[in-house]
């Protein structure tokens, strides 16, 4: 795709990425997203949040989230009307060189189990589920 551009996104952009987020990710089974914690994610690591831009438009989006411990990845999602065309893959590839940039020895992804097409791009790329864990959780509130 030689007309998309992929660049880390900007503070500005945070609720036009909602918006985006809102029609194209994966949105079931997690809390809603708030402007704030999009713009304190940006301040706080501007290299993390990594947008595709077509014709000045934002069509995909990935977090390539370091702690300084693993690497997590988050949020790769593609506009529905440019699906199929290797923009999630230049997504991914960008986040994977800045992850092993800083160090990481192995990517991290949440994948929702009835996420077909999203287990087929994953294991596209390599990914395979671990079928020895679970994801514990708890509120920050409780
Ligand atoms: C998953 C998603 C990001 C893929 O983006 P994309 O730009 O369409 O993906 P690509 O064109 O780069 O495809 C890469 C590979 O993924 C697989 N893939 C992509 N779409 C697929 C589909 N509809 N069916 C089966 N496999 C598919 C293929 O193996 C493809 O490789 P190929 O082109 O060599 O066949 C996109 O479908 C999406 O945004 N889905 C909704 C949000 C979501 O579920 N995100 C994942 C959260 S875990």
């Amino acid at each position: 795709m030689t007309d998309v551009v992929v660049r880390a996104a900007r503070t500005d952009e945070a609720g036009v990425l909602l918006d985006f987020w809102a029609r194209a990710g994966e949105n079931a089974a997690r809390p809603s997203d708030e402007l704030d914690a999009v713009v304190r994610l940006v301040e706080r690591d501007p290299e993390a949040l990594v947008v595709a831009e077509l014709d000045g438009r934002v069509v995909g989006t990935v977090i390539a989230g370091w702690d300084g411990w693993r690497a997590n990845l988050y949020r790769l999602a593609v506009d529905p009307d440019v699906r199929g065309r290797g923009i999630g893959g230049l997504l991914l590839a960008r986040a994977e060189q800045r992850l092993r940039a800083l160090g990481a020895q192995r990517f991290c992804a949440m994948v929702l189990e009835d996420n077909g097409v999203g287990r087929e791009f994953w294991a596209s790329r390599g990914y395979v589920p671990q079928d020895e864990w679970r994801r514990w959780v708890k509120a920050a509130s409780s």
